[in-house]
């Protein structure tokens, strides 16, 4: 069977960055920084993406392309011993671990499609402050309970199955290429509005001052795996996808772009969300919810608020949906290359049971909604172990592997397109921060979080 690639270098970027981008930024990342304290939480976030979360996806990059492999395979392609393989099926656990709660999520998103489609927000723009707030939290507690959030849930499910079922260029590409740019537009729109809120000040200063006394272990735990969740590390996304780029692609350059429009999609989510926490007084810290509660509140108070508030949602909606892919598309290539099996069943097989257990643990109402594993509701357990553990663990067996059992003139090779592209002096620096940087930084932080080494 002949491999897909993508078609062109901008196809690659807008796919890898349709992985990166999603409801991480948008839903994710404000919430943790409100939880976090804010600024000295960004400020560590940025640090581990610039020496974590650039020099991994790289490393992802370069085992996907050089073997064109999922990434149970590469470490056959690549003549390594087995227990490397660790690497593909912890990250077959990891996309069933984040597809459980993921999912979840993004059917939140397209019930509040529906919900500004139906115009449930339109009073707000009519309340005063505290009268809105409480509309819109209400609002947004009403989307957890009962059977609807189950049924949007499945819908998000069943979306992903279909496009999957397309393949990479048919699929994946086809409903990258738009939407990223419009998505950018809409939320600049809300964050210009949102900074000429009265609380914008509070909310600038929020995000910008960074007192450090507010960091705690477990915050720095959490920024590291907001780093790897954010940019889709750790469970060989990025090797599948990379097994998908086509061979002029320039490796480093696409790595820094997407990381940095990551980073700035990010930032643009907090300005939109932070002055409006401050002007409604609503709890920075106030969890998952945070984002539904804030951002129907801004398009309230725009002209063509409900159309835009529409179209920021069904945007969010397409931005979860192709993280989710990219997410799903890691056991598929495993299962249609490494067990054979054909592509539509691989993909039922896989949707059906993130849908079924994520249904039936995940919500209030469900079977399971209220079982609790060390303290913590299911929901938020697989949220914390996939993105503080799980993800780490795999970036630190990949930077590992890439760092020691990896020839390095395979790697300048790879990574220059045959020096065609980029210095190898940038690919040797590059390897020595896989060496030393980042195994000894990631070890750092668990052992830090673990309450063996503090600082
Ligand atoms: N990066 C995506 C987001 O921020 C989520 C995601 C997609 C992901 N693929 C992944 C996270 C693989 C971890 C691993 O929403």
């Amino acid at each position: 069977m002949k491999r897909e690639t993508f078609s062109t270098s901008l196809a690659v970027f807008f796919a890898t960055l349709g992985s990166a981008v999603g409801l991480g930024n948008i839903w994710k990342f404000p919430y943790m920084t409100g939880m976090n304290g804010g600024g000295a939480f960004i400020l560590v976030y940025l640090l581990f993406v610039l020496l974590l979360g650039i020099p991994i996806m790289l490393a992802e990059f370069y085992l996907g392309r050089k073997t064109r492999s999922n990434v149970v395979g590469v470490f056959d392609k690549l003549k390594a011993g087995r227990f490397w393989k660790i690497i593909g099926y912890l990250g077959l656990l990891s996309a069933m671990l984040i597809m459980f709660f993921y999912s979840t999520v993004a059917g939140w998103v397209y019930s509040y499609v529906f919900k500004a489609v139906r115009g449930d927000f339109r009073a707000l723009g009519t309340m005063g402050t505290d009268e809105a707030r409480m509309a819109s939290e209400a609002i947004f507690g009403e989307t957890l309970t009962g059977v609807s959030p189950m049924l949007w849930q499945a819908f998000a499910v069943l979306l992903v199955a279909v496009i999957l079922i397309g393949g990479v260029k048919k699929g994946i590409e086809r409903v990258t290429k738009t939407p990223m740019p419009v998505l950018l537009l809409l939320i600049i729109i809300s964050a210009v509005r949102a900074l000429t809120l009265p609380g914008a000040g509070e909310g600038l200063s929020f995000l910008m001052k960074a007192d450090f006394s507010k960091l705690t272990t477990s915050s720095i735990l959490a920024a590291m795996g907001l780093a790897f969740f954010k940019l889709s590390l750790g469970m060989g996304t990025m090797v599948t996808y990379g097994s998908y780029f086509n061979a002029d692609n320039n490796l480093v350059g696409t790595s820094f772009k997407v990381a940095f429009s990551d980073v700035a999609v990010s930032l643009l989510a907090g300005l939109a969300v932070f002055p409006v926490v401050f002007t409604f007084n609503l709890a920075p810290e106030g969890g998952p919810g945070l984002l539904f509660n804030t951002i129907p509140l801004v398009f309230s108070m725009l002209p063509l608020g409900n159309l835009l508030l529409t179209a920021f949602f069904v945007l969010t909606a397409i931005a979860a949906t192709t993280a989710m892919l990219s997410m799903v598309e890691v056991p598929i290539a495993i299962l249609t290359e490494e067990l054979r099996m054909n592509r539509r069943k691989a993909v039922i097989l896989t949707t059906s049971l993130m849908f079924l257990v994520g249904v039936l643990t995940t919500h209030p109402d469900a079977l399971f909604g209220h079982v609790e594993v060390a303290g913590r509701s299911l929901f938020d357990f697989f949220d914390y172990v996939s993105s503080n553990i799980f993800l780490p663990l795999g970036g630190l067996f990949i930077t590992i592997f890439v760092g020691y059992f990896v020839r390095k003139d395979s790697l300048v090779r790879e990574m220059t397109n045959d020096g065609q592209v980029g210095r190898a002096s940038v690919i040797q620096l590059f390897h020595g921060i896989l060496r030393y940087v980042t195994p000894i930084l990631l070890i750092i932080v668990f052992l830090n979080a673990l309450g063996i080494l503090s600082f």
